[in-house]
């Protein structure tokens, strides 16, 4: 049964993220850095972030709900659920377990998957569980689930503008739009304390920044090598940069994804790639015999091949950075609002193209894999996942904040974080409706949600996931 499935990859998408967001330009004014430092020196526009109202797993509710319900997909025809997140609410019990009230309400409890965590790596791992499993002999012909789902907050610091925050749905089966070319795959995992959490106490990780974009760097490379290496293997001609329409990289700021486009131009000039234009080559020729470390140093390197790598950075890679620069680092959801992004400007076009996908988690564990778009059938079309993720309105429609009244919510966040017995202020009117969020978490650290109904008016409180919405067709 394993090789019966055809064209197995995301059928769907749907993608959430706070309405409120704090602009870069504003921060950095506050912060007393340069100007441009946020906007130019990260190539970041704008940041959302959770208030006390909404936190992962609210998100995350909301984006299942909203995917199921604009699709039209009966809750028991998921047979596996799967999340990726590396954000800590509860040691124990996975988020996995919270969005399970959506399918008890249709008595649907027999769903496989609990949550997976490494940094921003998680939602990929949590992706490769679910298209595995319908590649499987264990498939039992119902669709997979996956969400990936974090809010990226900092201390006050250098850190504190590559937050954000946001859930990403995405339904996984065979016959899809989106499917993989699951042969062409490259990992690089190894042991680094470039970010990690180890504070318990806190959301806020602890980052040796540099290393960390030295890491993601290095990762990168070792991925591409490797991918090259593969494809050269299976397909039996050399893999260059020319045989991608696109390609999407985790984001944790826009400056990164610059660097890192130009270090595969890089890759390609020293595999030689024919693609490579002589002026090119000439550019490049003095920096051929850089160790790895030192090229990593080199601002020169950087400089040149960023710019020789322009004119293809605005081809390959522009179109996917929209949600990344508006709404910030969203840590496992990062590289699948670049991937969102792509398909909410480029879905008319996309058929048949192939797009590069590199997904990064501090630690650290990486992969490259690839993705082939396809014709699908509706209502899993490009053009349908477009209009149903709607990101252009979900964009204009935020409030923009002060800074100040971001770092108060961060202030309030920081006393809530882990803290039980209290209730939130249950002022829904910035959420659009279907939005879950937080109402309260008692004495016994259980936290309750509601969703905000259709006519605006709130739900009925305590779990509540389903009970105020009906979940679409079917019931
Ligand atoms: N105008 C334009 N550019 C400016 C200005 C200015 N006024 N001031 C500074 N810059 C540039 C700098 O030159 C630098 O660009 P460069 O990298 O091309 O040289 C950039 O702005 C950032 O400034 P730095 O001083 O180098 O870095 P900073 O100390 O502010 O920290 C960092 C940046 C390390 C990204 C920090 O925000 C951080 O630690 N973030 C979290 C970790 C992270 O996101 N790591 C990435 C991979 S791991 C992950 O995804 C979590």
């Amino acid at each position: 049964m394993a090789s019966q499935q055809k064209d197995v990859g995301i059928l769907a998408i749907d993608i959430y993220f706070p309405p409120t967001c704090v602009q870069q330009e504003e921060l950095e004014a506050h912060d007393g850095a340069s100007k441009g430092k946020y906007t130019i020196g990260l190539g970041q526009d704008c940041m959302a972030f959770c208030t006390e109202l909404e936190d992962v797993i609210s998100m995350s509710l909301t984006a299942v709900t909203s995917l199921l319900e604009k699709y039209g997909i009966d809750p028991t025809q998921i047979g596996r659920l799967e999340v990726g997140s590396e954000t800590v609410i509860d040691k124990s019990k996975s988020i996995k377990t919270f969005l399970m009230q959506i399918f008890e309400e249709y008595g649907n409890t027999d769903i496989e998957g609990v949550d997976s965590t490494n940094a921003c790596y998680g939602g990929t791992a949590a992706l490769f569980n679910c298209v595995n499993w319908v590649e499987s002999s264990s498939w039992d012909g119902r669709y997979g689930l996956v969400v990936c789902t974090d809010s990226a907050v900092y201390a006050e610091g250098p850190a504190r503008p590559t937050g954000g925050a946001a859930a990403i749905a995405m339904l996984i089966g065979p016959n899809a739009p989106i499917t993989f070319e699951s042969k062409c795959r490259a990992s690089h995992m190894s042991h680094a304390y470039d970010f990690y959490k180890p504070n318990l106490a806190s959301e806020y990780p602890v980052v040796d920044g540099k290393l960390s974009q030295t890491c993601y760097l290095m990762a990168l490379d070792s991925c591409y090598r490797r991918f090259c290496d593969r494809f050269e293997k299976l397909g039996g001609k050399p893999f260059s940069m020319s045989d991608a329409d696109y390609f999407l990289f985790h984001s944790p700021y826009n400056k990164l994804v610059q660097k890192s486009f130009a270090r595969l131009y890089f890759n390609d000039f020293l595999r030689n790639a024919s693609s490579i234009e002589e002026v090119a080559k000439e550019k490049l020729a003095p920096f051929s015999a850089l160790s790895g470390d030192e090229s990593y140093q080199s601002r020169d390197l950087e400089k040149v091949s960023q710019q020789l790598a322009k004119h293809l950075y605005d081809t390959k890679v522009q179109s996917t950075t929209l949600l990344p620069k508006q709404v910030g680092n969203m840590y496992t959801a990062s590289l699948y609002a670049a991937f969102a992004s792509l398909i909410h400007n480029q879905h008319s076009s996309l058929v048949d193209k192939r797009v590069i996908m590199f997904s990064y988690g501090s630690g650290l564990t990486a992969t490259m894999f690839s993705l082939q778009f396809r014709g699908g059938q509706h209502p899993f079309t490009l053009s349908n996942i477009a209009t149903v993720m709607n990101v252009s309105e979900k964009l204009k429609s935020r409030l923009e904040v002060s800074p100040e009244k971001f770092v108060e919510t961060l202030k309030l966040m920081e006393h809530r974080y882990g803290s039980k017995d209290f209730v939130t202020t249950k002022d829904t009117s910035l959420l659009s409706p279907g939005t879950f969020y937080l109402t309260e978490v008692d004495s016994m650290y259980r936290r309750y949600y509601a969703k905000k109904a259709a006519n605006g008016t709130t739900g009925s409180g305590n779990i509540a996931a389903c009970k105020n919405g009906s979940l679409g067709n079917g019931h």
